[in-house]
């Protein structure tokens, strides 16, 4: 067993650079993980807009108790959740192996956090000791798309990376996920999150995810600034998604602390099936900034109803995300991503999280039927499903008019369910 010690950063509130906040150390036997220690630094936790590494395991609520000490990831965790959060998860894996030439998952965890870079997710950054510069790279722009979408078809197919498509290592690796992306910046500085084609896809799924996301934000839901996709000559779509984490562009940009909700309710990847959206709930009751309660409690329903409606059973922990908020000392619901309609001929449907009384069932009466735990009145919950039902029941004629063509209209009409169908005339709707 080797144990290696891994420097971590936080970049503060409004700070356009990071700060050293603690040793890391992970105990591995090559790529198998054996454990994880965290050491706050004694100066970090002496600074009043120190930002909470992880909230389970490395909460800086009793900063006094902390000094020295050695902390460890609750619920037996091979590694802190937020940690884990800033590592790349199975798309970049595919990108740094490429780089390495190395075969799938064979190298350390370590070596997996350490090269993802900078313009990792999130506020924190992982560097092999307190003396390391960041490592931005050099991030493309959406000029150099071409070689982007080359060099990730080069990857997702295992072929070599020819020595012009090397600039993808740096804009591939940062982000989580197992779809094929980058990191772009645009003419102002600003981030953005490209997500590609995969070879796989049964439909243009950049042009129906970027209409996905708008359906929502008309329904009432948080969503990040989407461009219109770009459009290759080879008729490529891409996605862009504004990057929640960062704000500003450029040298002004500062950084957004942010976990998925997998970190939020401590648990190891594989339970995320077992876990319910009133789970999420709650440990927004217990994490949450008290100001935005109630509104964000709400807003998780709505996602939730949403997901039902369009069929997006991808809905696993990762796919909710919470951010710091310094004022309040405390996380809210991050805006929405990573919803994608699912076309099927199944007329009894689940999606990934538990949705109510009837476990992962997808209908409107399941999702009804745990109300008060989101903080709604019976009423209330109706009239949220109700908001969200008026915006989806219109969605072919919102896709249009966001430029998707019938055909892919054609291609996904199975996935939008109608209330009708589902549970809506037991609770009302009809
Ligand atoms: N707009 C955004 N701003 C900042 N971070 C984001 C944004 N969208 C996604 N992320 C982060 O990047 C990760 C990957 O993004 P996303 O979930 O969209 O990719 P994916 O490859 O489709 O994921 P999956 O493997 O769940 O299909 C997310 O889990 C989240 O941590
Ligand atoms: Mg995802």
């Amino acid at each position: 067993m080797i144990s290696r010690e891994l420097a971590v950063f936080a970049y503060l509130p409004g700070e356009v650079s990071d700060v050293p906040a603690g040793l890391l150390t992970l105990s591995e036997e090559g790529p198998i993980s054996i454990g994880a220690s965290f050491v706050y630094g004694t100066r970090y936790l002496a600074r009043p807009n120190a930002i909470e590494i992880d909230p389970v395991s490395l909460s800086l609520k009793k900063k006094d108790e902390l000094v020295g000490a050695e902390l460890h990831p609750a619920s037996g965790l091979l590694l802190f959740g937020a940690i884990r959060d800033a590592a790349p998860d199975a798309w970049g894996r595919r990108v740094i192996e490429a780089k390495r030439k190395v075969p799938l998952n064979s190298l350390p965890e370590s070596e997996y956090l350490l090269a993802a870079g900078s313009n990792r997710v999130g506020a924190i950054d992982v560097r092999s000791d307190i003396n390391s510069p960041a490592t931005h790279g050099l991030l493309s722009d959406i000029h150099s798309l071409e070689y982007l979408i080359e060099a990730a078809q080069r990857i997702e197919e295992g072929q070599p990376i020819p020595a012009r498509l090397e600039t993808f290592f740096d804009a591939g690796t940062a982000l989580g996920g197992a779809r094929p992306k980058a990191t772009l910046r645009d003419e102002h500085g600003k981030l953005w999150i490209a997500k590609f084609p995969s070879k796989s896809d049964g439909y243009n799924i950049p042009l129906v995810e970027t209409a996905t996301l708008r359906l929502a934000q008309l329904a009432g839901i948080r969503v990040p600034e989407l461009q219109d996709p770009i459009v290759l000559a080879n008729g490529t779509h891409v996605m862009l998604i504004e990057r929640f984490d960062r704000v500003g562009a450029a040298n002004t940009m500062t950084r957004r602390h942010f976990i998925s909700a997998l970190t939020l309710l401590g648990c190891p990847e594989a339970d995320s099936p077992r876990k319910n959206y009133v789970d999420i709930a709650d440990a927004i009751r217990k994490f949450g900034a008290a100001p935005m309660l109630a509104h964000n409690l709400k807003e998780l329903f709505s996602r939730m109803v949403f997901n039902i409606l369009v069929t997006n059973d991808d809905d696993h922990l990762r796919n909710h995300g919470m951010l710091w908020v310094p004022q309040h000392h405390a996380w809210e619901l991050s805006p929405l991503y990573d919803v994608v309609p699912k076309p099927t001929l199944a007329t009894e449907r689940f999606l990934h999280l538990g949705i109510g009384q009837q476990g992962r069932l997808a209908t409107l009466n399941n999702a009804l039927s745990w109300y008060a735990r989101f903080g709604l009145t019976r009423d209330g919950a109706i009239e949220a499903i109700k908001d969200v039902w008026s915006i989806v029941r219109e969605w072919k004629g919102r896709f249009e008019e966001f430029g998707v063509s019938g055909s892919e209209i054609d291609k996904i009409s199975s996935a939008f369910r109608h209330a009708r169908d589902i549970g809506g005339r037991e609770i009302g709707l009809f």
